[in-house]
């Protein structure tokens, strides 16, 4: 059985005033959006840094489609050893985000370690699977010594509630209620965090090149999507939402063109 080590007894919640942007090099930011001329389809022109999130060939979320994926029956199952860390919960004006500002471990990649810096959610999922888009998608984000990104994402469909989601409600509510607008950025420490509930085993998943799924949209990101979606309450979709301002509630970027990449997929038969 999980457990969940929150230490959190007095909330604090501290409002930065920040525009809603990407961060490119150290000081350079551009806002960015889902809808109209901020929108994804204008990302690339928004300035000449993110001309990749237009032009990029191997850009992210892109549709799974079971059929025409690559069975790889190489792979090793994923290899992820977290541990509780100190966390704070992150409203970044175009997402919903759980920051670990402690060691939260590492997932290894083919001999190489990548560390939990981050996980955020997207309202509907980002990827779609056999052309289906779910109701939401969850990325814990990755990163080696070496600066090369891993990304792992669960797909939520609406059921029952999901029990990282109900730990963290009530500071989910406190988030919606710390009015942020699209230029802020709020926060509230979560204490220390247990993501092992997020790490269940998983025997069947893709795996595929592609890039961020936001502004500045980098390539050469790993992601790893498992293929059995999980379920989430509707009133855990709508505390994911409340935070967000109307234009960011719906925050998934559209399927993008595969270009003919290889999408592999690992579905390992049970071990006895
Ligand atoms: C990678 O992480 C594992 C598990 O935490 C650890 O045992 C191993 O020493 C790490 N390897 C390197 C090269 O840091
Ligand atoms: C993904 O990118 C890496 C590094 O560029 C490359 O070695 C690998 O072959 C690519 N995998 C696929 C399936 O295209």
């Amino acid at each position: 059985m999980a457990t969940y080590g929150f230490s959190v007894l007095v909330i604090t919640i501290s409002l930065v005033i920040v525009t809603t942007y990407a961060t490119l090099d150290a000081d350079e930011t551009i806002q960015f959006g889902y809808l109209g001329d901020k929108g994804p389809d204008k990302w690339g022109s928004l300035d000449p840094k993110l001309k990749v999130c237009t032009d990029g060939k191997a850009q992210s979320p892109i549709d799974l489609v079971r059929t025409k994926a690559t069975l790889d029956d190489k792979l090793n199952a994923l290899s992820r050893d977290y541990q509780s860390a100190r966390a704070t919960l992150v409203n970044n004006g175009f997402n919903v985000a759980v920051h670990f500002d402690g060691s939260a471990g590492t997932m290894n990649v083919d001999g190489k370690n990548y560390s939990l810096l981050q996980m955020h959610w997207h309202t509907p999922s980002e990827h779609k699977m056999d052309g289906k888009q779910l109701d939401a998608e969850l990325q814990l984000v990755h990163k080696a010594d070496d600066g090369s990104i891993s990304i792992t994402a669960i797909l939520y469909q609406i059921g029952n509630g999901d029990s990282f989601l109900a730990r963290i409600q009530k500071k989910l509510g406190d988030l919606a209620k710390d009015k942020c607008g699209p230029n802020e950025h709020a926060e509230i420490d979560l204490g220390n965090v247990n993501t092992k509930p997020l790490r269940k085993s998983t025997r069947n998943y893709f795996r595929y090149n592609g890039s961020f799924t936001t502004p500045p949209c980098t390539e050469n990101v790993i992601w790893f999507v498992f293929g059995k979606p999980r379920s989430m309450s509707p009133q855990q979709i709508d505390a994911l939402k409340a935070p967000m301002e109307a234009a960011y509630k719906n925050n998934a970027r559209p399927v993008q063109p595969d270009n003919g990449r290889i999408v592999n997929i690992h579905d390992q038969p049970k071990k006895n």
